[in-house]
């Protein structure tokens, strides 16, 4: 399969073009810092549930202090992001408000809009900067628990939308043999590998009501989240998570249907966990296993979406991976053009697939 991806245009190699290209992306950054306080701080919901506010106005509502929230306000205005009723009025009397059009993407975590969570990925990745300039040093790793909440919680926030909208309503039923299997008695077994905080592993019994799912991941409070989403959502009779390792071999032929979303590139031993995944399943089972879509081959300059995937790889899923002794260390950006990568790069893609694990979808 050739996946054909537009390049960026190659830019002049001039000291003005680099330098006006990072002073652009520093103010993109800047743009990510005050989205994340204004998320972190309830200040758009604040903004959107109780309408146009002054900064003396929206420090009381949201609890803040009222330079700090003049300070946001003013640069959010200032970038484009909030309206100002009267710019000439003073600094505590002018009133901003959040554009309707603009509540969606910041305050929807349901909507495919949604983009506060990249915001707060960005900035936990620059929480364990000394932590990731140690690994650059030394190969060490960076484990995903290091990252913290605003990792952990964002990276959920990221895939919900398309996890609770349609990955059982839509692209589970798009697979015939799997959309039967999950439908029939007796119920199916469903695993979720690197389930993270649980909405895949949510949404299967949420769209197909006989059918049981177990949860695994590595990292202790993504199952503590799991958890807490499942019995939220009203399917904790149905779905159990649990601390383990994807690469464990203890289950044998026990399931129908293994998933594993947006993980592989993560981990240390992919192989071993394909391995496992072969043994877990019964005869007939499906391994539904999706991850970034990345190119087929190193491409410079890349598209936007490559070089935002080296991003991610860069300072958190490289890092993840590199923890463990031996590691095949993917990288986000798992090319087939790399022989270390090739076992792993082939289970994309129908046309370069061999039974029984096939991969079904990249992200
Ligand atoms: C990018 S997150 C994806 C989580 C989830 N599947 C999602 O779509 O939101 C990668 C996850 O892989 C988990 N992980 C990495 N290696 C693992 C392993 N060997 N066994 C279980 N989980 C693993 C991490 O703890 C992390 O939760």
């Amino acid at each position: 399969m050739t996946i054909e991806i537009p390049t960026t245009a190659e830019t002049e190699k001039t000291p003005d073009a680099l330098v006006a290209r990072i002073s652009e992306a520093s103010l993109g950054m800047y743009d990510v810092m005050s989205v994340y306080v204004g998320d972190q701080l309830g200040l758009y919901r604040s903004l959107r549930d109780g309408g146009p506010a002054t900064a003396p106005k929206l420090a009381s509502r949201a609890g803040i202090d009222t330079r700090y929230a003049r300070e946001w306000l003013e640069q959010q205005a200032a970038t484009g992001f909030l309206e100002v009723d009267d710019i000439a009025a003073g600094a505590d009397q002018r009133r901003y408000s959040l554009p309707e059009s603009y509540v969606e993407p910041l305050l929807n975590l349901d909507s495919p809009y949604s983009i506060a969570p990249l915001a707060r990925s960005l900035v936990a990745c620059g929480k364990v900067i000394p932590q990731l300039m140690e690994a650059y040093r030394t190969g060490g790793g960076v484990d995903w628990s290091a990252y913290g909440p605003d990792m952990i919680e964002a990276q959920g926030d990221f895939n919900r939308p398309w996890l609770l909208n349609s990955f059982g309503s839509r692209i589970l039923p798009a697979i015939p043999e799997v959309d039967e299997r999950l439908a029939a008695d007796p119920g199916a077994r469903v695993a979720d590998l690197a389930c993270g905080v649980g909405w895949a592993a949510i949404a299967i019994p949420s769209a197909y009501p006989k059918v049981t799912v177990d949860g695994f991941d590595l990292d202790e409070s993504s199952i503590e989240l799991a958890r807490e989403n499942a019995r939220q959502r009203g399917v904790s009779d149905r779905v159990t998570f649990e601390r383990r390792d994807a690469a464990d071999p203890s289950a044998a032929a026990q399931y129908d249907l293994a998933v594993i979303i947006e993980a592989i590139h993560d981990m240390s031993r992919p192989i071993e966990v394909l391995s496992a995944v072969r043994r877990m399943l019964r005869p007939g089972g499906v391994a539904l296993i999706a991850d970034e879509k990345t190119g087929d081959a190193f491409t410079a300059p890349a598209e936007e979406l490559e070089r935002m995937y080296y991003g991610f790889s860069m300072f958190a899923c490289l890092p993840a991976a590199m923890t463990e002794r031996p590691t095949v260390a993917t990288g986000t950006v798992i090319s087939l053009d790399n022989p270390g990568q090739q076992a792993v790069g082939s289970v994309f893609g129908s046309e370069r697939n061999s039974a029984p694990i096939r991969g079904e979808a990249r992200l």
